[in-house]
């Protein structure tokens, strides 16, 4: 009779506990992430190939797929064992459907559906912006609606969330990525790849009042553009090579500014105009120092609540995946079937 009533409340225990493996692989990173209760990360394995990439100055998609594909069995196994489960103890899988880069995405897709085939596990495509804004669930307690601030090295984007499974997208950029612009401007001054955390670092050093390039408004749009601006970097430093090498910390510092300045101004005064409670921001290039310290300044006094994941969790990782899946689930149980494996991977897949 005791050993009846340990049996059922470990059942009943068990039942709590909803562990989603996750795995992301839709540009340049391979991971591979146990998430408990959408909020509990057990392991997020992260496989980076910047050492691969970084000699082109950006990612070669080719390079990129084939390395997945040598990396991702070791990268699920390494999750698994870091997070002390075997895949028995897996409930549901989760995995990046796009946007990215095809090859990229299949790699990762076919390996969460040869999971699935043969343990039986029920397997949820997931958007990658989606998990971008995720991100923030995992560490903080957040309830939509919200706006929501995308930045990544392939996106530019306000959007509004209205609930978990509701987006609308406002703006979006015209021409360069945010991510993409910091990348270019890197590459240009021979700073290496990828660009936003070496810029992120040396112009901490340096006057970002030094040069006063352009701020790409778009007054009277939601939009974004940021090519001008770099077009502006390559302008000056062709004109004054010298003062571009002695002054390289405020060059950067200036771009960074420009960039900051037009991203936090226009996401605060579209959320005052809208009357959102809360701004999210989402992708690699909300890890910026700068960026966060200028939000914070701007929104004091504003009653908007800001949030922004810690820079690991900002740039691309399998956890914010398995957070996303668990949203999309919550409350349900998804049971296996082979249907969930026809789907495809999906390069320019919208929220
Ligand atoms: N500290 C930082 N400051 C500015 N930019 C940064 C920082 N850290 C990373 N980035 C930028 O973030 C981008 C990578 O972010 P992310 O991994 O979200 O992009 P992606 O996955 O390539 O694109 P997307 O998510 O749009 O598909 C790169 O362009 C990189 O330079
Ligand atoms: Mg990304």
């Amino acid at each position: 009779m005791q050993n009846l009533h340990l049996i059922t409340s470990l059942l009943q225990t068990n039942k709590d506990f909803m562990n989603i493996l996750a795995i992301e692989t839709s540009c340049d990173e391979a991971s591979a992430s146990v998430v408990q209760n959408g909020r509990k990360i057990l392991s997020n394995v992260i496989s980076s190939q910047i050492h691969i990439h970084a000699k082109y100055g950006g990612v070669v998609p080719e390079l990129a797929s084939r390395h997945h594909l040598e990396n991702i069995n070791f990268v699920v196994a390494e999750a698994l064992a870091k997070a002390r489960l075997r895949i028995n103890d897996i409930d549901t899988l989760a995995v990046t459907q796009g946007p990215g880069l095809v090859g990229s995405l299949l790699a990762g897709i076919m390996a969460a559906k040869t999971l699935s085939l043969i343990y039986r596990l029920p397997l949820l495509p997931i958007n990658h912006i989606e998990g971008h804004i995720y991100a923030n669930f995992l560490e903080h307690r957040i309830k939509p609606p919200f706006l929501a601030l995308v930045i990544s090295g392939g996106h530019t984007e306000l959007v509004i969330q209205r609930d978990h499974t509701h987006y609308k997208i406002l703006g979006r950029t015209r021409d360069d990525a945010v991510g993409e612009a910091y990348d270019k401007v890197a590459k240009l001054l021979d700073l290496g790849y990828p660009g936003g955390p070496v810029i992120d670092k040396l112009a901490k050093k340096g006057d970002p009042q030094y040069i006063k390039f352009p701020r790409p408004y778009l007054t009277g749009s939601y939009d974004f553009s940021f090519s001008g601006l770099k077009t502006s970097v390559v302008n000056y430093v062709s004109k004054h090579p010298a003062s571009s090498v002695q002054h390289l910390a405020d060059v950067v510092a200036s771009f960074q500014q420009a960039v900051i300045e037009v991203l936090v101004n226009k996401t605060i005064q579209t959320a005052l105009k809208l009357k959102m409670k809360k701004i999210v921001l989402a992708g690699g290039v909300a890890a910026n120092s700068a960026l966060r310290g200028l939000f914070t300044d701007k929104i004091r006094k504003t009653g908007i609540t800001l949030y922004y994941p810690s820079p690991v969790l900002c740039t691309d990782n399998a956890a914010m995946i398995g957070c996303a899946a668990y949203y999309r689930l919550k409350n349900k149980k998804l049971e296996y079937n082979q249907k969930m494996l026809t789907f495809k991977a999906a390069p320019n897949l919208q929220l």
